[in-house]
């Protein structure tokens, strides 16, 4: 059977390659606290641009929110004189808490995430005992993705691309010859993103994964987190679609379905959940809004007991 959307974004990604025109200035801002890798691209003719999964600063002891990470990138977008027409998540994040409301206000810009976020709101409103009031049909967001959506950025042309296993709605947004995507592979020698949240599936994350392996070799690939692996001793972010391929340390070329998914299962089984998951799960499906002020106009996380 052919897959018409990938098929749609690697003629895509060869038009770029061919086209200087057609390919996105990328500026990556690297959050230390949460690992997470904010990325800001533009077309370099109409100074059109997107910020993709933007970081809110969260004090876990003290509640506290602050931007100093998301006010790097409002001067960024400024001093380069860009017009935001898009904040993209390609996922609901559980460790960090995004910044989009906030960079909206400051650069505007649509607020976008797949379409399968109505089903990690349904999950997760059940888990948090959400109430009538937490909408679950992403109604928070601006505009959902489907799977082979295309749109622009000022010339640029994009398409997103639904590539779950992580979580259910997990995208992968291609614009131009770049790919953003997300926690589905990380760098080469780190291996990939966990599958065991609620909603997650590591047979569904190799499928993903595999898709996107599809894409051209020379496709540049832009992660959303990393933690070094052993015996590097800098923060990447960026590879190639023919690096994965040939080193990924969890799905080189060869690595079976099977095998990929009982690595994953068994690895999956060691880890702790991320520190800021209860936080970030709960403001992230909210579209990076707060939970609704209680009577007294104050907002509250909660944190269920021997639930996750
Ligand atoms: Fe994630």
């Amino acid at each position: 059977m052919t897959d018409s959307p990938l098929a749609t974004a690697t003629a895509q990604i060869l038009r770029a390659e061919q086209q200087p025109g057609q390919k996105p200035v990328i500026k990556t801002f690297f959050d230390e606290a949460t690992f997470t890798a904010s990325h800001v691209v533009h077309d370099p003719q109409t100074k059109t641009a997107a910020i993709i999964d933007s970081v809110l600063d969260y004090e876990a002891s003290s509640g506290r929110t602050s931007h100093a990470t998301a006010e790097q990138i409002v001067a960024y977008v400024k001093a380069e004189g860009l017009s935001v027409a898009w904040q993209l998540e390609t996922h609901a994040h559980a460790d960090h808490l995004s910044a989009a409301p906030w960079l909206q206000e400051q650069v505007g810009g649509k607020l976008g995430i797949g379409a399968a976020i109505t089903h990690v709101q349904k999950v997760f409103g059940k888990i948090f005992n959400a109430g009538t009031q937490f909408a679950r049909d992403g109604s928070q967001f601006d505009h959902l993705f489907h799977d082979g959506e295309t749109f622009k950025i000022g010339a640029l042309e994009a398409i997103a691309l639904h590539v779950p296993g992580h979580t259910p709605a997990d995208m992968a947004f291609i614009i131009g010859d770049a790919a953003f995507i997300g926690d589905t592979l990380f760098m080469p020698d780190y291996g990939t993103a966990r599958a065991d949240f609620p909603g997650g599936d590591a047979r569904m994350l190799y499928r993903s994964i595999h898709r996107l392996l599809k894409l051209p070799c020379a496709t540049r690939l832009f992660l959303c987190h990393d933690y070094k692996a052993p015996g590097r001793d800098t923060f990447a972010w960026e590879t190639t679609v023919g690096a994965e391929r040939a080193h990924n340390i969890h799905v080189h070329e060869g690595v079976t379905e099977d095998s990929f998914v009982q690595m994953r299962t068994t690895r999956d089984a060691t880890l702790s959940l991320p520190t800021l998951i209860m936080p970030s799960v709960q403001i992230n499906i909210r579209g990076g809004h707060m939970p609704e002020p209680e009577d007294n106009g104050v907002s509250y996380i909660k944190i269920p007991i021997n639930t996750l």
